[in-house]
C-alpha cells in the first residue's frame, strides 16, 4: 500500500575511543515521508545532518557494491543502503549496531581487518596457472562458469562474519567470507594454487556448525554454507590429485567422482564407498550428509517468476505516481528469502505502467519528484521523464517496467 508519512524512534550504538567505557545506544526521532523510498543509510545521513553531526557510520557506493555500510538493524546484519524502513517492523523502534566480533572504531564503524586477515591466510588472491599472456576464459554457458557465478559477487561486507557464532568460539576459524572466496578460486580450473588452496581451507571448514547464519544474511545471495560443504567435499573425494590439474565442477545435484580432469556423477553409495565413510564413523558421516545437501542450500538464480499481487486499484489514485512496497517470497529448493521492493505505479495516463523503483544507472533507488514532474535518482543525478525516458544524468537506458496485469480489481506484477 502506499506509505504515509511516519516518525521513527532510531537507537544507534555511540561509542568514542577518546571517552572510553562501553559505549550506549542513544535515540533519535525521525519523520519518515515515505518509508518504502528511504534506506536507512538515508536515515543515518538525515540524523547526521539534522540532529548529531558526531554520529560515525561508514558508506561510500550507496547501491549495494562496496561492502562498506554493513551494520546490525534490529538484530540482523544488513547493508544500510540496501534495508528500506519499511523492510522493518511498521511502527517499532529501530535499533542500530555495529557488527559482531570485529573491534568498533568509533559508533557503527568497525575496523575490517580481522576478516581480511583471514582473506590473506587463506590465499584469496588468483594464481594464474600457465604463463600464457593472453586471457584465461571461462564460456559464460560453462558449468563450470555456473559453479562459481554467484560467489564472486561477494562485497566482503562482513555481514557474514558477524552472523557467524563460530568465529568468536574459534580464533583460527578462517570464518565465511574467506571460505566463500576460497571456494570460488578452488572451482576455478584456471587457478593454479589448487592443492594449497585446499590445505588452507579445509582445516577451517571443519570449525563450521552449518547453522546457516551466514547463507541467511548475505546481502547478495551467496551461500557460504554451501561453499564451506564444496571444500568438505572436495576434501573427501578428492584423492592422490596433482596440484595442477584443473578442477571443472558441474552443479552438484549428486555426489561427484574425479576421472582424469573432469568430474563425473556417480550414485551415492559408490561416492559413499570410495570416500571411506563408513569407516570414519558417525562424525564423518554426518559431515558427507552435509556435503551431499550442498545442492539445496544455496540460491542459484533457478526460481521460476510468479504474479504477486502489488495493490488494490482503489488505492492507486489516477494522475498520480504512487511508491508502493512490493513484498514476496523467493524459493529455491529448501531455501525462501524474503524479497521486498519499492515499485512505482504510474497513473499518469490512462495506461497503467509499473516502474521498477531501480536506476537503470546503478540501481540505486529512483523516486518520484511531482514538482519537477521526473523521476529522479540520488546518486548520479539521473532523471526520467514521466513515460520513463532519461532527461538528464547518465542513466544507459530509459526506467525499467515490470509485466503487470489487473484482476478483480487487484493490479499484480510479474517477478
Ligand atoms: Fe558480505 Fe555475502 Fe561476501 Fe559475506 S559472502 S562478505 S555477507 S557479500
Ligand atoms: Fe556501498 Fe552500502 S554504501 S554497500
Amino acid at each position: 500500500m502506499a506509505m504515509p508519512t511516519s516518525t521513527r524512534t532510531v537507537r544507534v550504538f555511540r561509542y568514542d575511543p577518546s571517552l572510553g567505557g562501553d559505549g550506549d545506544f542513544r535515540k533519535y526521532a525521525l519523520d519518515v515521508p515515505n518509508e518504502a523510498a528511504m534506506t536507512m543509510l538515508d536515515v543515518l545521513l538525515r540524523i547526521q545532518r539534522e540532529q548529531d553531526p558526531t554520529i560515525a557510520f561508514r558508506f561510500a557506493c550507496r547501491v549495494a557494491m562496496c561492502g562498506s555500510c554493513g551494520m546490525v538493524i534490529n538484530g540482523k546484519e544488513r547493508l544500510a543502503c540496501k534495508t528500506n524502513v519499511s523492510d522493518l517492523p511498521p511502527g517499532e523502534e529501530i535499533t542500530l549496531r555495529p557488527m559482531n566480533h570485529f573491534p568498533v572504531i568509533k559508533d557503527l564503524v568497525v575496523d575490517m581487518d580481522p576478516m581480511f586477515r583471514k582473506f590473506r591466510e587463506t590465499l584469496s588472491f588468483f594464481e594464474p596457472k600457465d604463463a600464457s599472456t593472453e586471457p584465461a576464459l571461462i564460456a559464460p554457458g560453462a558449468p563450470e562458469r555456473e559453479e562459481i557465478r554467484v560467489a564472486t559477487d561477494c562485497i566482503q561486507c562482513g555481514c557474514c562474519v558477524s552472523s557467524c557464532t563460530m568465529v568468536d568460539h574459534h580464533p583460527d576459524y578462517a570464518g565465511p567470507a574467506a571460505l566463500a572466496r576460497a571456494y570460488s578460486l578452488l572451482a576455478d580450473g584456471r587457478d593454479g594454487l589448487f592443492q594449497e588452496r585446499l590445505n588452507s581451507a579445509l582445516p577451517s571448514c571443519h570449525e563450521c556448525r552449518t547453522e546457516m547464519n551466514c547463507t541467511d544474511v548475505c546481502p547478495k545471495g551467496i551461500s557460504p554454507t554451501r561453499a564451506i560443504k564444496y571444500i568438505q567435499r572436495v576434501g573427501v573425494t578428492r584423492r592422490e590429485e596433482k596440484p595442477a590439474e584443473p578442477v571443472v565442477a558441474p552443479a552438484p545435484t549428486e555426489p561427484l567422482e574425479r576421472t582424469g580432469p573432469m568430474w563425473k556423477r556417480i550414485d551415492r553409495a559408490t561416492f559413499l564407498r570410495h570416500a571411506g565413510v563408513a569407516a570414519l564413523g558417525a562424525a564423518a558421516a554426518l559431515t558427507v550428509g552435509g556435503v551431499a545437501a550442498v545442492s539445496a542450500i544455496v540460491p542459484k538464480g533457478g526460481a521460476s517468476k510468479q504474479w504477486v499481487p502489488l495493490a488494490q486499484l482503489g488505492d492507486l489514485p489516477p494522475g498520480q505516481v504512487t511508491t508502493v512496497l512490493l513484498k514476496y517470497e523467493v524459493k529455491n529448493g529448501i531455501y525462501t528469502q524474503q524479497a521486498s521492493t519499492p515499485v512505482l505505479v504510474s497513473r499518469l495516463s490512462d495506461e497503467i505502467v509499473c516502474y521498477k523503483s531501480a536506476c537503470t544507472h546503478l540501481g540505486c533507488t529512483v523516486r518520484w519528484d511531482g514538482s519537477s514532474d521526473q523521476f529522479r535518482c540520488a546518486c548520479h543525478g539521473g532523471a526520467f521523464d514521466r513515460t520513463g525516458n532519461v532527461t538528464a544524468g547518465p542513466p544507459p537506458r530509459p526506467m525499467d517496467q515490470y509485466d503487470a496485469k489487473v484482476d478483480a480489481g487487484m493490479l499484480l506484477v510479474l517477478v
